[in-house]
C-alpha cells in the first residue's frame, strides 16, 4: 500500500501523490537542517515540535500550488519550509498564550521547559524562516513579513475581543482570517510564486487558502470541543478552560433559548474548575450551537472551493477541492 498524504488526502491522482510525497520528504530534510543550531540546547528545543509530528499541511499546500508552475523549481522546497517554520514558531508562542500543556502529542515547549524557552525558540524559528526566505528574494521576504503581521494582528484582536457594539461573530471570523487564513493563503501563494506560476494562479490560490484557513480553524475549534480523546495531539477543552470564545461558544451565548441558560452561564468566562469544565463540555457537545458551527465550516469550505473556478481543471485542482471535503469531514 502506498503511503498516505498528510491531512488524510486519499484520492489524489497517483502521479501527483508521488511527486508530493517526494517533495515532502525533501521538506522534512530541509526542516531538520533549518532547526539545527551551533548551540545544542537550541537544536533540542527547536527540533522538539518538528520531531513530535504535525500534519505538514502548509508545506503540502505550497507543494500542490507549485504544480501550477515548474514543479521542480529550486525555490519550491525552501518556500514550503518557510511556511512550516513560520507556522511552527507561532505554535511555540500560541501554547504560551493558551497555557497549553500538549502539542503534537508531546509536551508543549512551555510545559517541557518554560515560557521563556518557548518564546525564544519561537523567535529563533522566525529568524530561520527569514533567513531561508532571504535566499528566495524580496517578494518572498515581504510575503512572509506581511503574513506574520496579519497573523499577529489576528492573535491580538482575539485577545482584545470585539469592540463595543461590534458583532462578536463577525469579529471572530475576521480574527480567524488573520490568525489562520493568512498563513494558509500565504503557503498557497508561496508555491505559486516559487514555481513561477502566473499571478492569476497565485491570486486564486491565495483567495482559496484564506477561506480554507477559516474552515480549517473553525473545524479545529470544533474538535477542541467535540473530540473525546487527545487524538489531535492537543488537550481537548483547552479553549473552554481558557475562556477563549470560539464559534460554538459565541453561538451558544447568542441564543436566548431558556433550555441552554445553564450553558450560557458556564461559558461566559474561563472554566478552571474541573467539574464545571466537564459540565460545560457535556452541554455544548449536545447544543444546537455546535451543530450550527459545523454548518459554518461547510459554508467556508464551499466558498473556498468556489475560488478554484479560475484554475485549470485537472488532478492538482482536484486535490485542492478534496481538501475542502476533508476539512468538513474532520469536523463532523
Ligand atoms: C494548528 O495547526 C493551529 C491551527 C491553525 C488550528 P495544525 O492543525 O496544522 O497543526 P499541526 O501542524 O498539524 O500540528
Ligand atoms: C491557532 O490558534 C494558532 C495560530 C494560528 C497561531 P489556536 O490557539 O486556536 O490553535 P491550537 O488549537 O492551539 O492549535
Ligand atoms: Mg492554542
Ligand atoms: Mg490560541
Amino acid at each position: 500500500m502506498t503511503e498516505a498524504l498528510p491531512f488524510g488526502l486519499s484520492h489524489v491522482d497517483e502521479g501527483l501523490a508521488e511527486r508530493l510525497r517526494t517533495g515532502l520528504d525533501d521538506v522534512e530534510l530541509a526542516l531538520r537542517k533549518a532547526v539545527t543550531s551551533d548551540y545544542p540546547f537550541v537544536t533540542e528545543t527547536s527540533s522538539h515540535l518538528v520531531n513530535a509530528g504535525g500534519k505538514r499541511f502548509r508545506p503540502l499546500l505550497a507543494l500542490v500550488a507549485a504544480q501550477y508552475g515548474d514543479p521542480d523549481a529550486p525555490g519550491n522546497i525552501p518556500g514550503a519550509v518557510v511556511a512550516e517554520l513560520t507556522h511552527l514558531a507561532t505554535l511555540y508562542h500560541d501554547d504560551v498564550m493558551d497555557e497549553a500543556p500538549l502539542r503534537r502529542g508531546a509536551p508543549s515547549a512551555n510545559a517541557r521547559w518554560d515560557n521563556t524557552v518557548a518564546i525564544l525558540t519561537g523567535d529563533f524559528l522566525f529568524a530561520r524562516a527569514a533567513d531561508i526566505a532571504a535566499d528566495l528574494g524580496t517578494d518572498i521576504v515581504r510575503l512572509q513579513a506581511r503574513t506574520f503581521e496579519r497573523l499577529c494582528t489576528g492573535q491580538i484582536r482575539e485577545t482584545v475581543g470585539p469592540a463595543e457594539g461590534e458583532d462578536a461573530v463577525a469579529h471572530h471570523l475576521d480574527v480567524l482570517a488573520g490568525k489562520t487564513g493568512s498563513l494558509i493563503a500565504a503557503a498557497g501563494r508561496m508555491g505559486a510564486m516559487t514555481s513561477g506560476a502566473p499571478e492569476s494562479v497565485a491570486v486564486a490560490i491565495a483567495a482559496y487558502g484564506e477561506k480554507f484557513g477559516i474552515a480549517f480553524q473553525l473545524s479545529d475549534d470544533i474538535l477542541d470541543i467535540a473530540s473525546e480523546s487527545e487524538d489531535s495531539g492537543k488537550t481537548p477543552g483547552t479553549d473552554l478552560r481558557e475562556g477563549i470564545r470560539t464559534l460554538p461558544v459565541l453561538l451558544a451565548l447568542r441564543s436566548t433559548d431558556p433550555e441552554w441558560a445553564r450553558l450560557r452561564e458556564l461559558v461566559s468566562g474561563p472554566l478552571v474548575d474541573d467539574d464545571l469544565h466537564a459540565e460545560a463540555l457535556g452541554l455544548i457537545r449536545l447544543s444546537p450551537a455546535l451543530a450550527e458551527a459545523r454548518e459554518e465550516v461547510v459554508r467556508w469550505a464551499e466558498s473556498a472551493r468556489a475560488e478554484l473556478a479560475p484554475l485549470p481543471p485537472g488532478p492538482v485542482t482536484d486535490a485542492l477541492s478534496q481538501m475542502c471535503d476533508v476539512v468538513v469531514d474532520r469536523s463532523v
